[in-house]
């Protein structure tokens, strides 16, 4: 007996023996003499249909088969005879693991993400999210090819940390001290009391980790889950997010450009090539321009705008913004996406910010107003992408760290790598979830994360 994913079997030549198929009824339909039972295993958007012959010892069990039920089929893949499918199995046995009640949510053909949202814990099984969570799972893996092919070493990096890498103070406390009884120094909570002798709190960046192994390995890359307290419900934010952060030693920002652009089109690349039916529903479902979108994010030469000339094709755009556009202002997503999706139509890659709206680790340029950070954004989504090259010398990082009124000591070990073999590197973390928005064309971040974690919803 061969058991057998049903992609595997669309790949292969019938006839084929003595099969065994695993997968859930999304449809019934008989006839005289016959039921033909729709499976899906879950391995691909399509399904498989068995043909069950009234001769089958429980053929009269087979015929109240339900949606959203389990079963186990034996038989004999051959060609089918009927239209719509290549391929059938012709049963020699059904077994039914479980039959699925009339309650079963997921009846009727069409829902809507808001109703699939609150029952995250089935909307895997509907064809629109079963074709999202294998094309995310898909681009994982090509992350790591990427990388793995240009010499890139995967460093793990701690998600818990003492660190609040962005200063953005968006941070989720970790303790293990009892809430209700808080031990006290000073009239302040004392840490040292909790269970690291110190603050805690879950990463917002792998970064000041994987410049430390920059600085020893060469290029290396993280990717994995962080955390942002931002109260922000807007589509395209989330409070758990997973991250691909690489870092590259002996590269300027330039070289940084290049890299995260390159990335971009890979992974555009890859999920045309390699998940052809599940993009396909998106392109047909979701998104009519996906296919135009995803060919010129794959092939065309992304712009490269300093951030002054971005604020001043925005300032004479001509648009009413909600929010104002001035140098040493933020780009807001509107600001983004006018320029990629109005002015340029494609991808742009905005870099030298005023520093004034950066962190302290970004390099400082010779004009001492702004740092060499890069933002890549792409149309629909805006900023995909955020990065630059890090300031490698001691005194003026030192020096910055003061005029932002912060705290050396906690930053010791990462002040260590300028005095030690310091080089000039850069890196950058892109969304995987922003980049999963691009790929599918869904328009909110909670349809392409498993469990989505948003202020106010952790449920599942
Ligand atoms: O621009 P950000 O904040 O950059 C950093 O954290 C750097 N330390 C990365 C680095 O240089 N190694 O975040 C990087 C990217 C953003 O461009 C965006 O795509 C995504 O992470 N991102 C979020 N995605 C979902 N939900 C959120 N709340 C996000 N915040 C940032
Ligand atoms: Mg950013």
């Amino acid at each position: 007996m061969k058991r057998k994913k049903i992609f595997k079997l669309l790949q292969t030549e019938a006839p084929i023996d003595k099969l065994l198929i695993q997968g859930w009824v999304r449809t019934r339909r008989d006839s005289k003499g016959f039921s033909f039972i729709e499976v899906n295993d879950g391995s691909c958007l399509k399904n498989l249909q068995v043909v069950a012959n009234e001769s089958l010892d429980n053929y009269s069990e087979i015929k109240k088969l339900t949606t959203g039920s389990a079963v186990a089929i034996h038989g004999k893949l051959v060609e089918s005879k009927g239209g719509g499918q290549e391929w059938e199995i012709q049963a020699e046995n059904i077994e039914i693991v479980d039959l699925a009640p009339e309650s079963y949510p997921l009846q009727k053909k069409r829902h809507s993400d808001e109703f699939l949202r609150t029952i995250a814990h089935l909307r895997p099984r509907t064809n629109k999210y079963g074709a999202t969570f294998r094309i995310r799972s898909e681009i994982s893996y090509a992350i790591h090819k990427f990388f793995r092919d240009r010499g890139f070493r995967y460093i793990h990096t701690p998600i818990i940390t003492g660190s609040d890498c962005e200063g953005a103070g968006e941070l989720f406390k970790v303790t293990a001290l009892d809430l209700d009884h808080l031990p006290k120094k000073d009239d302040r909570t004392d840490f040292q009391q909790d269970f690291f002798g110190k603050e805690a709190n879950l990463t917002v960046s792998g970064q000041l980790s994987a410049e430390m192994f920059a600085l020893a390995l060469g290029d290396v890359y993280t990717f994995g889950p962080t955390f942002r307290a931002e109260n922000s419900n807007t589509r395209r934010h989330a409070a758990e997010f997973w991250m691909v952060e690489p870092e590259m030693a002996f590269c300027d920002n330039d070289g940084n450009m290049d890299l995260g652009e390159e990335l971009v089109k890979y992974l555009t690349t890859y999920a045309l090539e390699e998940c052809g039916d599940d993009i396909e529903l998106f392109a047909k479902w979701v998104d009519k321009n996906l296919m135009a979108t995803l060919e010129n994010t794959a092939t065309s030469e992304y712009i490269r705008l300093p951030y002054r000339e971005a604020v001043k094709i925005l300032m004479k755009s001509g648009q009413m913004f909600e929010y104002e556009v001035d140098f040493g202002k933020d780009l807001q997503t509107e600001h983004e996406r006018y320029l990629t999706e109005l002015y340029f139509k494609k991808p742009v890659i905005v870099y030298d910010y005023p520093n004034v709206i950066k962190p302290f680790y970004m390099r400082i340029n010779d004009d001492q107003e702004t740092v060499a950070a890069m933002d890549v954004l792409v149309p629909n989504i805006g900023e995909i992408i955020g990065g630059s090259q890090r300031e490698e010398r001691l005194e003026i990082l030192e020096a910055r760290m003061d005029e932002m009124g912060m705290d050396k000591a906690p930053y010791w070990w990462y002040l260590d790598a300028r005095r030690y073999g310091s080089v000039p590197h850069s890196g950058f973390g892109l969304g995987f979830e922003r980049l999963l928005m691009l790929i599918t064309g869904i328009n909110n971040i909670r349809d392409v994360i498993p469990f989505p974690r948003t202020p106010s919803s952790i449920e599942f």
